[in-house]
């Protein structure tokens, strides 16, 4: 063995030596308190197509045109139309093209998902800001916005899950043609 070998085997070994188990400290490393179930449920706030978990409380079209007019028009546009955030509206028609625009009501499946999202991400600057019935009230607007709820309609958590979304139909469950 050359002397450079040597060397290096030294150094080898002198790592080893190094990364070998060291005695167990005393305490316990200190990663904080146990989560109390509430604190939680704070964020346990997801909502799947069937409704599951969605809060009491209700909204209107007419209340939520009020919310979205002070909390989101000045990123979404009057109306919906979109500037400088996302257009929310429109698109119907689209999605098999070559410029698809995919809005709420163009590409969403569940309105549940509309609930939501609003009620965990917007407005994007104030999350988790709105109450649950300006959440319900703002949705029925942009769902109005689109043609899917009429203008007259008032949601909640019976109401929303029976809204029936014109893309409800246009993803490929993979999972359930890998089964078949
Ligand atoms: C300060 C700007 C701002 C405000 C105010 C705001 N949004 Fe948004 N919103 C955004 C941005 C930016 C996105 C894109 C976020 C992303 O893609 O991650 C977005 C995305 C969305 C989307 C998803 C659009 C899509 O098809 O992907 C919806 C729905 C939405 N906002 C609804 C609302 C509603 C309802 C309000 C009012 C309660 C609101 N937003 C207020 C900036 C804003």
């Amino acid at each position: 063995m050359s002397m450079l070998k040597r060397a290096g085997l030294a150094a080898v070994l002198a790592l080893g030596a190094c990364a070998a188990p060291r005695e167990q400290p005393a305490e316990s490393p200190r990663l904080g308190a146990p989560l109390q179930p509430g604190a939680v449920a704070a964020w346990d706030i997801s909502i799947p197509p069937s409704g599951a978990g969605l809060p009491s409380g209700s909204g209107s079209v007419k209340q939520g045109a009020l919310v979205y007019e002070q909390k989101c028009a000045a990123c979404h546009g009057v109306g919906g139309t979109g500037k400088p955030a996302d257009v929310l509206v429109g698109g119907r028609g689209t999605l098999a093209s070559k410029a698809p625009v995919r809005t709420v009501g163009s590409y969403w499946p569940y309105a549940t998902t509309l609930f939501d999202y609003v009620r965990r991400a917007m407005p994007i600057t104030n999350p988790l800001s709105l109450t649950n019935d300006e959440v319900y009230a703002v949705t029925a607007y942009v769902l109005n916005l689109n043609g899917i709820v009429d203008a007259d309609a008032t949601l909640d958590a019976q109401a929303l899950p029976k809204v029936s979304m014109p893309n409800r139909d246009g993803f490929i469950d993979e999972w359930a043609r890998a089964k078949r």
